[in-house]
């Protein structure tokens, strides 16, 4: 199967919403969109663009305003989690955050997931507010929006690796004739082809992830998180589950925000967020180590990315 081309899915992502923004004065400084757009007369050529010209650019897909979280101990103790984030993830980004641990790493993820909600603050998914949502709308725009693979696995172990894939596909009422051939192409996607009926308790550690990933993948989401979603597997598995979201975030503009221990895994992303004492401490942009060269999900993905 053929992958579209990076851009144009960005594009496609992109286009649904938009942030307007009032352009600056001083038009040498404007971007490339800006000096495209000046119409080209001799007041504009003098003054540069008038000041209700303006640029757009998508929203952000994930954007956090001066996000608490306080969790109460007792009835006199509250202990600050997070003490006033401000973060911006722009369509299509790859990050890592980081940082020691009790620093509030999944206290953000749970967060910015909508799974929890601030203490004060605000949630922003594709520029939409999520504070005013009730938690069946959260719910229904998570399984819309996000995928999230966890770290513990999180999966049901009364259920065959199929049923579980399938979960989020029951919750968004899809027919069952499709959520099967949704459910065995994701699970093809992570080369868990041969593993369908199976329960998580006759899967490996790996394997089991590598459910709990086509899971989050299953509904093909512009947004996936991860808590340490590599942080149980062997390092052979932990760089293929990687490769597959790399590969993802590359050709499908898969916006992507992992929170690791492991520099393996932050130093294959292009922007590193470090976490401390519930404090951005430091942003900054990476460019990525060489990607792997596993075959076995390179492979499976070119054939069977699905579109
Ligand atoms: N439900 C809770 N009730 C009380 N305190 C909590 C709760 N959840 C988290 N905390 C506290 O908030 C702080 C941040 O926790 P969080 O789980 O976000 O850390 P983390 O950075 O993900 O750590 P790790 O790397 O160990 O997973 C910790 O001090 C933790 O003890
Ligand atoms: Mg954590």
């Amino acid at each position: 199967m053929s992958v579209a081309s990076p851009r144009r899915e960005r594009e496609g992502r992109g286009a649904g919403r938009e942030t307007k923004e009032r352009s600056a004065p001083g038009a040498s400084r404007a971007g490339p969109a800006l000096r495209a757009s000046a119409p080209q007369n001799t007041a504009s050529a003098l003054w540069g663009p008038r000041l209700t010209e303006r640029v757009t650019r998508p929203a952000p897909a994930l954007e956090a305003r001066r996000v608490r979280k306080e969790y109460r101990l007792t009835r006199t103790n509250v202990y600050e989690a997070l003490r006033g984030v401000d973060l911006r993830i722009e369509q299509g980004e790859f990050a890592a955050i980081v940082g020691p641990s009790g620093s509030g790493k999944s206290t953000l993820m749970n967060i910015l997931s909508t799974l929890d909600r601030p203490t004060a603050g605000e949630v922003l998914i594709d520029g939409d507010d999520t504070s005013e949502l009730s938690d069946a709308s959260l719910a229904q725009l998570r399984n819309r929006k996000i995928g999230i693979v966890f770290q513990q696995y999180n999966l049901i172990q009364r259920m065959t690796a199929m049923e579980n894939v399938e979960v989020p596909l029951i919750a968004a009422r899809v027919a069952p004739d499709e959520r099967h051939r949704m459910a065995k192409e994701a699970l093809e996607l992570v080369g868990l082809g041969h593993r369908l009926r199976n329960r998580p308790i006759e899967l490996s550690g790996g394997e089991q992830q590598r459910v709990s990933v086509a899971r989050a993948l299953v509904k093909k989401p512009a947004i996936l998180l991860g808590d340490e979603p590599t942080g149980n597997l062997d390092s052979k598995t932990s760089e293929s589950v990687m490769d597959l979201f790399v590969q993802l975030n590359r050709e499908r503009g898969v916006t992507t925000v992992l929170i690791t221990h492991d520099s393996d895994i932050a130093a294959r992303t292009r922007r590193v967020i470090h976490i401390r004492d519930g404090l951005i401490e430091r942003d900054e942009p990476n460019t990525p180590a060489a990607p792997s060269t596993s075959p076995s999900l390179s492979r499976s993905l070119s054939d069977q990315v699905p579109s």
